[in-house]
């Protein structure tokens, strides 16, 4: 798996631009970033350059109101037909509608994009989101899930996003 990942790496130039409030978001795009060979750059998103000079983008973003958060979203219609590995951190959990159709909206943003795999991943809510999310006339469905995302991202998911990674550039 690490070979391919060399293999692959060395001959694209990679960025890895990452949005994240409160750190969840971050420790994915470092682990990424981490194991990516060849020529590579890693930024967060506001200081981010455009990505068409580059053959492989990782974008990491979070879950707001059931969408990518606003950064993320315009910084993929800035994504053209370079290659593309998603990855994301939220409330809710992996596998639910709620974080699997965010992805696809993600994806909807950069049409022309080789998208080579994505990743979501549980991330720890703040205490004071979780208690403006409570005190909602109606609670917003991921907060059920919120409880099993603490701790999250851990050891076991950056194990998961770097085979996911490697599994994509195969
Ligand atoms: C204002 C706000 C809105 C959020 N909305 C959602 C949401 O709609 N769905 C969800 O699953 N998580 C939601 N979350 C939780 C975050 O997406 C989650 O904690 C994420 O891991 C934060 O990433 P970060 O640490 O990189 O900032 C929200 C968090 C904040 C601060």
């Amino acid at each position: 798996m690490k070979d391919k990942l060399k293999k692959e790496g060395t001959q694209m130039k990679s960025i890895v631009v990452y949005s994240s409030q409160t750190g969840n978001t971050q420790k994915l795009a470092k682990a990424i970033f981490k194991k990516l060979e060849g020529e590579k750059q890693i930024y967060k998103i506001e200081h981010a350059p455009d990505p068409s000079e580059f053959d492989l983008v990782c974008l990491g973003f979070w879950l707001m109101a059931g969408k990518p958060d606003s950064t993320s979203q315009e910084y993929l219609k800035k994504v053209k037909n370079q290659k593309l590995f998603l990855f994301a951190t939220h409330g809710a959990s992996a596998a639910s509608q709620h974080a699997q159709s965010a992805m696809e909206f993600a994806k909807s943003l950069a049409p022309a994009a080789n998208v080579i795999g994505t990743f979501n991943c549980p991330g720890q809510v703040s205490p004071n989101i979780l208690e403006k999310a409570r005190s909602k006339p109606v609670p917003p469905a991921w907060l059920a899930d919120a409880p099993d995302a603490v701790g999250h991202p851990n050891e076991e998911d950056l194990k998961q996003l770097i085979d996911k990674l490697a599994q994509s550039l195969s």
